[in-house]
């Protein structure tokens, strides 16, 4: 091919028809300036599809400007992702590594999303196996000759193999940090005491419960694969140059503004990622849960989902489902199958029959950007899952939040403390919590007229940054500027 590996003009053409004239302009004029040779990144995201499909969107973003993406992942995690946008597709290249067989993991099992929680220990066993395809790979990259080298390696949370290779090959890296700017600032070591001050200042005044704190110390505990979660962490982060976040100023403005470094290492921030409204991604107004919310009245239905990552224990998941009934609000229930647990034992005897009419339980895929963005839903009942924050609040829903792991527990008490709404109150020592408090915490986000106003009106508030594209635009063009100027 006699010319350049992608077409400018279609670019400008196909951003200027997605984002602000503002920030087309801007980009125009980067793509302008001379030095705007298009850069090679590599994107390594962590084998969760709350983590592929951000990393996906942030290759999206990259391409659109003209840069050049190499995705790595495994068969099936490529296999199960959507279709690239056409515009962009010739400047994403997906990688396959295959995922070596663990003894153990279950047959086909790449993703968090594959394999009961108490079994994550093997996948990350099975992730450390990456390690020297990897290596294998950027070692053919950056041969002499094979006019491949990439200028950046941009790597997962807990890619400290992928981070190793990048300092053996002398491949810039930068650390992805997919949470919170005030949760990442609120867990860290290595963060700057003005930081410390300042996330204190943002994010709510209540503490973790027990339950959660203890959970948490799995992560320096559980090494079962060799090595800690934590242990993961620190290595990614010493061996990166800079970290990038999913956040911006204009989010939180004190933790963004204080969180400048991490251990030293330049802190960017990569603006929210928010999925784009219209749902896109060839979403059919045919599939089953939208067609059934055409039915319901508008701002009724409370939208129940809990993430595809950790599910609730099954005794749990009754108890959600009679709190459900009692409060008597129309729901739609993407639900999640506890694992170990017959399919007709998975919900209450007779509660089917009971919300007939009023209640609909899905137990394949949602399209939950569709659902998000009908006009029947009312509030969203949620794990809190930072994705998911995100794209509830792109659709500005009040938020019943019922965290379950990770860092969930923190960005529920960030957003109470935004008073977008409330948190299923909990027993302390275990986590669990009850039908009664579940119908009383649905009622006063989606149901009471005052609550529900109050609620509905912060979290428009927030509405306003999360659909703020130029302002997200912006971090991506911010965020390429930092990688084209770092200088080792
Ligand atoms: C998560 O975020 C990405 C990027 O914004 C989006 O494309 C994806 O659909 C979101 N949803 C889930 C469930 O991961
Ligand atoms: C796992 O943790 C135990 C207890 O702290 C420690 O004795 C052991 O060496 C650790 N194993 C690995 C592989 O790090
Ligand atoms: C909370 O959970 C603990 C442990 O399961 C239990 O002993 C305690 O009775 C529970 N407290 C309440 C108020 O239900």
């Amino acid at each position: 091919m006699g010319r350049s590996p992608f077409n400018l003009g279609r670019v400008r053409r196909n951003l200027c028809e997605h984002a602000s004239l503002e920030t087309c302009f801007v980009v125009i004029l980067a793509m302008d300036d001379g030095n705007s040779s298009p850069l090679r990144v590599v994107i390594c995201p962590w084998l969760a599809f709350g983590h592929l499909l951000p990393c996906l969107d942030i290759a999206e973003r990259l391409a659109s400007r003209g840069h050049r993406v190499s995705f790595v992942s495994t068969p099936r995690n490529i296999a199960r992702l959507p279709p690239v946008r056409p515009a962009v597709a010739p400047l994403v290249d997906f990688v396959p590594l295959p995922l070596p067989r663990v003894d153990g993991l279950p047959e086909g099992a790449e993703s968090t999303n594959d394999v009961p929680h108490d079994q994550f220990e093997l996948l990350r066993k099975a992730f450390d196996g990456l390690a020297a395809p990897f290596s294998e790979f950027l070692r053919a990259a950056c041969a002499e000759g094979a006019g491949k080298r990439p200028d950046w390696l941009i790597v997962d949370t807990f890619h400290h193999w992928a981070a190793a290779s990048a300092v053996e090959y002398k491949v810039p890296c930068a650390m992805l940090l997919l949470g919170a700017a005030t949760v990442i600032a609120a867990w860290a070591r290595g963060v700057p005491e003005h930081a410390a001050t300042a996330v204190r200042k943002e994010r709510s005044a209540a503490e973790a419960p027990s339950f959660e704190t203890e959970r948490r110390k799995l992560m320096i505990t559980q090494n079962a694969s060799g090595m800690t979660v934590a242990e993961r962490y620190f290595l990614t982060l010493t061996r990166s140059n800079l970290v990038a976040i999913r956040s911006c100023a204009e989010w939180e403005p004190e933790s963004v503004a204080a969180l400048t470094t991490l251990a030293g290492k330049p802190v960017v921030t990569l603006g929210l990622l928010p999925p784009s409204p219209e749902g896109g991604r060839g979403v059919s107004k045919e599939d089953a849960a939208v067609r059934w919310l055409d039915a319901q009245p508008a701002m009724s239905v409370v939208y129940v989902a809990l993430g595809s990552e950790v599910p609730l224990r099954a005794e749990q998941v009754h108890e959600l489902a009679l709190g459900l009934e009692l409060a008597g609000a129309p729901f739609l229930w993407a639900l999640r199958k506890p694992s170990g647990v017959q399919d007709a034992d998975i919900l209450p005897p007779g509660f089917e029959e009971r919300t007939c009419g009023r209640g609909l339980v899905v137990t394949g895929w949602v399209p939950q950007i569709s659902v998000l963005a009908h006009g029947a839903v009312a509030a969203f009942l949620t794990h809190c899952g930072w994705n998911s924050t995100i794209e509830g609040l792109l659709f500005g829903h009040p938020l019943i939040m019922l965290p379950i792991s990770s860092d969930q527990g923190p960005n529920a008490r960030l957003m109470e403390g935004r008073k977008v709404g409330m948190q299923v109150p909990r027993n302390e020592s275990d986590g669990s919590f009850t039908r009664e408090d579940v119908a009383e915490t649905v009622r006063a986000v989606a149901m009471e007229e005052d609550g529900r106003r109050a609620f509905t009106a912060n979290a428009k508030k927030m509405q306003e940054t999360v659909a703020d594209s130029a302002c997200h635009e912006r971090c991506i063009d911010g965020f390429i500027q930092q990688l084209r100027s770092y200088k080792a």
